[in-house]
């Protein structure tokens, strides 16, 4: 089976490469070209685990390709995959311009039937304008020819896509014929040999499920936010209280974690665009209001605490930021909360010093000269004032805490994703802050 991919990004890189891994020929296809010459040498444009590995063989194996031209892609394909950026329009909508783009393109090239497959998120009612797109292309070439337009949203997670596409907890797809659903059925069927399910279902329902389960994702994250400051406040330590309602199944204990708010790619804009259909639905979906106020006070959560440390002045005052990418395994720096928090030490006259494992040059690109770029994490904390953790990268996890004392100007240390352990870190000699913790009470006392 052929596929084309338009859109190497994120989605349409794993897609293709996982897909080409288990035997399908795929064509990428973007209009970046700078992108496309580098992963035609083997140079990917994102840092994904993985990845690099799997490119490389099945480029070598020869079933997984890269071009700029569409038209080239096309013949011998079954189906094309449209998995183009749908960035947030002013009004927070999903702003389909690339998408719609593709659809005509598609139109204007294609000579043989097709599946046409809307992989990037899309507000419901997507693919019937992907439907009309291809048809005006048509109808404009005075060519009559089948084809189907289905939904399939990914799941993959950013830092985990790879595995998460091999062995995915499910498969969602939109189809409203049966040729479209054999078609489909067939491309994954290698993934559905280790018991990973596929759903049939409308379209509507496929396009709609992607941003439920985000905006649910989001929804837990900002509630459990929530809890943890109200639980600085009245004495309770969230990590106990996490563990205390996870191990319900009802609740269950994965993606329980506070922090500095959520960021990335699809979190912030697929909450405002689902928020968006509601509205003009004449919906409002009330929750989602609170899960947004809820995530932008959050980015500055850590912020108010450093500023409440320092009496309000941290002028000239040097600090250490540890992680910049909106979570760990990624270079993604899209909406990460660490830019709200440098922009804020910044602006309040701090001197910041950062320092990520791959997520460097990426930065470079947001924060520019604004702030220095350190060797490693010590050398970021060099007769720093104080370390803020702000992405859980594994390698922040057990730093040697002697070291690190001794380059410090002060033993400070906020921890925006609550990755230590607040008593060893008082009886190491380091005054500690926490997302939700008991010594945040104790230190806002102390305060
Ligand atoms: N990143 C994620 O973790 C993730 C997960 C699930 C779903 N999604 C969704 O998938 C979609 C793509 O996201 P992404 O993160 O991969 O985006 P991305 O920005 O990384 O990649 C999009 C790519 O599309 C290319 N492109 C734009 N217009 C084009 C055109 N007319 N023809 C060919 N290529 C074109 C761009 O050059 C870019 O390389 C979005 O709708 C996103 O919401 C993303």
């Amino acid at each position: 089976m052929k596929i084309v991919i338009v859109g190497t990004g994120y989605v349409g890189l794993v897609t293709g490469a996982c897909l080409a891994e288990v035997g399908t020929e795929v064509v990428c296809v973007d209009v970046n070209t700078a992108k496309i010459e580098r992963l035609q040498n083997d140079v990917l444009p994102i840092y994904e685990p993985g990845l690099l590995e799997i490119v490389k063989r099945n480029r070598q194996d020869g079933r997984l390709f890269f071009t700029t031209d569409l038209a080239s892609a096309l013949p011998g394909a079954e189906v094309v995959f449209i998995a183009v950026g749908t960035p947030p329009g002013e009004d927070g909508s999903a702003d389909l311009q690339y998408v719609l783009q593709v659809a005509s393109q598609i139109g204007q090239l294609m000579e043989h039937y097709l599946v046409i497959v809307t992989k990037s998120t899309v507000p419901v009612g997507t693919a019937a304008q992907v439907n009309r797109a291809v048809k005006n292309s048509l109808d404009a070439r005075q060519r009559i020819l089948d084809y189907d337009v289905a939904s399939n949203p990914e799941f993959l997670k950013e830092g985990a896509a790879v595995n998460d596409f091999m062995k995915p907890d499910r498969i969602v797809v939109g189809v409203n014929t049966a040729k479209a659903r054999q078609t489909l059925e067939q491309l994954y069927h290698p993934f559905l040999l280790n018991g990973h399910p596929i759903l049939f279902m409308d379209i509507a329902s496929a396009e709609m499920t992607k941003y439920a389960a985000n905006a649910m994702l989001a929804t837990r994250i900002s509630y459990m936010n929530d809890i943890a400051n109200l639980c600085g406040l009245v004495g309770a330590d969230i990590n106990q209280v996490r563990k205390g309602i996870g191990s319900d199944p009802r609740i269950g204990k994965h993606f329980l974690y506070p922090g500095i708010g959520y960021g990335g790619s699809c979190f912030p804009k697929d909450v405002k665009a689902l928020m968006q259909t509601g509205r003009e639905y004449g919906y409002q979906l009330r929750i989602l209001d609170a899960v947004e106020a809820v995530n932008e006070d959050q980015k500055k959560l850590l912020f108010g605490k450093v500023l409440r440390h320092f009496d309000g002045d941290i002028r000239n005052k040097k600090f250490a930021v540890w992680g910049l990418s909106f979570k760990p395994n990624t270079d993604d720096m899209r909406e990460a909360p660490s830019l709200v928090l440098i922009d804020s030490l910044l602006e309040a006259g701090a001197i910041v010093s950062v320092y990520d494992p791959v997520a460097m040059e990426e930065a470079h690109g947001y924060l520019g000269n604004s702030v220095t770029y350190a060797e490693d994490m010590y050398n970021a904390a060099e007769n720093a004032v104080a370390v803020l953790l702000a992405t859980e990268w594994n390698t922040f996890r057990m730093p040697d805490w002697q070291r690190l004392r001794s380059l410090m100007q002060s033993p400070l240390l906020f921890d925006g994703r609550n990755i230590y352990d607040n008593v060893q870190l008082t009886q190491l000699g380091f005054t500690y802050y926490g997302i939700g913790k008991t010594t945040d009470t104790v230190n806002a006392l102390i305060q």
